[in-house]
């Protein structure tokens, strides 16, 4: 049977899943950290999905990438799963083609903030990028356009953050993917990520008001792919 480990920030944004999967809450070994889990099996597939949890002082969500990166070793160490997916939501930039409540999957991930510029080999750690070799696949048999996910710890977007951005031929800006990616590669376990557009950077209205008023409908979104995604997987499992 296949194992999959979902890796989702907020809850929010894995609501949706939790209830359509009928995912039950598990205890994660270490009760230090804030992760949760939920588990269950889906057309035969072992299904695990971990949120990051809420910040114990600041009782806000955990996002970004140092939660990230806790939440997936945390997440490697007790499930083992063959398959990491990240689902999760992004923004972009309407005039690169995107609109709200677009599914992106991730061909390529790597950080838009990690600029460290002392010679080539730590200006391309910095970078930190990722291939995705299954993305184009998986996106070629859903129908899903791909985009660069692009990860960084702010949710606004600088001057120097959109220069570097807009290097990108489509763009999907989150706050975790590249600190995944990083794990899943030091346990060599194959990594799909999958985001869905609440804001786009180049309106007029804030990213914070859009990240608001389309949270949930984007999150909806992101779960009917996140199925087709499983059902993809499933058969495959089945036909192997
Ligand atoms: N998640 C959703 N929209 C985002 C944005 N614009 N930047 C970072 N993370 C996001």
């Amino acid at each position: 049977m296949q194992r999959i480990t979902m890796i989702v920030a907020m809850k929010q944004e894995a609501a949706s899943i939790i209830k359509h999967l009928n995912l039950s809450d598990i205890d994660m070994h270490d009760p230090v950290l804030t992760c949760q889990a939920f588990q269950g099996n889906y057309k035969g597939l072992d299904i695990s999905l971990v949120v990051n949890g809420t910040d114990r002082e600041y009782n806000v969500e955990s996002v970004g990438t140092q939660p990230a990166t806790i939440t997936t070793l945390e997440a490697i160490r007790q499930f083992k799963p063959d398959l990491l997916i990240n689902a999760g939501t992004c923004g972009a930039f309407q005039d690169k083609g995107s609109a709200i409540g677009d599914v992106y999957m991730g061909e390529k991930i790597r950080y838009f903030d990690r600029r460290i510029p002392l010679g080539e080999d730590y200006f391309a750690y910095g970078d930190g990028s990722y291939v995705s070799k299954l993305a184009g696949e998986y996106a070629r048999q859903l129908g899903l356009k791909t985009a660069v996910v692009c990860t960084g710890n702010s949710l606004d977007m600088s001057p120097t953050d959109e220069a570097i951005l807009r290097e990108e031929p489509v763009v999907a800006k989150e706050m975790e993917a590249a600190a995944i990616a990083a794990v899943a590669k030091l346990y060599k376990t194959p990594l799909l990520a999958m985001k869905s557009v609440t804001d786009l950077m180049d309106e007029k209205d804030t990213t914070a008001e859009q990240f608001l008023a389309n949270l949930t409908r984007a999150s909806e979104l992101l779960q009917q792919n996140v199925f087709r995604l499983l059902d993809l997987l499933s058969n495959q499992t089945k036909a192997a």
